[in-house]
């Protein structure tokens, strides 16, 4: 009991370390997963309490990087949970189609899988022409990623078959081509995107988006901290833009909930109000 306490402040103090020094904000993430999480990094770091950890990560940048690798999760796939990429396709791309111009923002895109499969429905849907995408994350290494777009070849099986059961018009494969030992998926995909370092929890708002794309990103915030993201977009989206945030999230605790409305329930796709 004792000792878990210790524990406790060791952790908070090493949380505010990693704010104070490096700018990344997990203070107020959900604490289970966070304190799994450190746990792992210590391991791997080879060190004993969570103050040597602390001490580590203050005066070795390089050490402060391995721990944030463990701390953000990176799960993600193509077509994920492919309803939701049949719902954005059937019943918000109607609306995207009245708009001359389109700005969509994908807020924890990891390394790029979402951002690539909004890509391919854009263009299957004609849109892609007039629409710049955002995709943002806090994971260097992920945004990299997304920037070269090269895939295990043995999750396109999966992918393909994601990719069908969200009303892909096509094949995936027509979409990559074989190298660098993965699937390379076509940068013309990915001309008018733009990847940036931006956190839900430290930064601002950005304007006039039509569409945010925020999933399995706020499931590890704490209550304030998700009531901060929604904030920022609700401010980032304009009037009848759209959110979607897919089946394991939702509005429905938020203090920002009047500012939606349900625009496909089980999808948990919601729609800025427009007054
Ligand atoms: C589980 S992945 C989700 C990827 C994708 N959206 C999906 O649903 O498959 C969560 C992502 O959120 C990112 N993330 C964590 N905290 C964040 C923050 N404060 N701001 C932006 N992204 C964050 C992580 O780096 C990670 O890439």
């Amino acid at each position: 009991m004792e000792d878990e306490k210790i524990e406790d402040i060791e952790i908070r103090l090493l949380l505010e370390a990693l704010y104070r020094r490096y700018h990344y904000d997990f203070r107020n993430y959900a604490q289970a997963s966070i304190k799994r999480r450190l746990r792992q990094a210590r391991d791997r770091q080879g060190v004993a309490t969570y103050s040597a950890l602390q001490d580590k990560l203050l005066h070795d940048p390089a050490a402060a990087a391995g721990v944030l690798r463990f701390l953000t999760v990176q799960v993600s796939d193509f077509f994920r949970d492919p309803t939701y990429f049949k719902a954005i396709r059937e019943k918000v791309v109607p609306h995207l189609k009245t708009y001359p111009s389109l700005k969509v923002w994908i807020a924890g895109c990891s390394a790029g899988e979402e951002l690539h499969s909004l890509a391919i429905l854009f263009r299957e849907e004609g849109l892609e022409d007039r629409t710049l995408f955002y995709a943002t994350d806090i994971n260097q290494d992920a945004l990299e990623a997304a920037s070269r777009g090269i895939y295990p070849l043995d999750r396109m099986k999966a992918f393909t078959e994601n990719y069908r059961l969200s009303g892909g018009k096509a094949s995936l494969s027509d979409y990559y081509s074989t190298g660098y030992g993965g699937a390379v998926f076509d940068k013309s995909l990915r001309e008018r995107v733009v990847l940036s370092d931006h956190s839900l929890v430290t930064d601002a708002v950005f304007s006039e988006m039509q569409l945010i794309s925020c999933r399995n990103v706020m499931i590890y915030f704490d209550r304030d901290l998700q009531d901060r993201a929604v904030g920022l977009f609700r401010d980032s989206l304009g009037r009848g833009g759209f959110l979607g945030l897919g089946s394991k999230e939702t509005l429905r605790f938020s203090e920002h909930v009047d500012a939606f409305s349900e625009f496909v329930r089980e999808e948990k796709i919601y729609q800025r109000r427009k007054a």
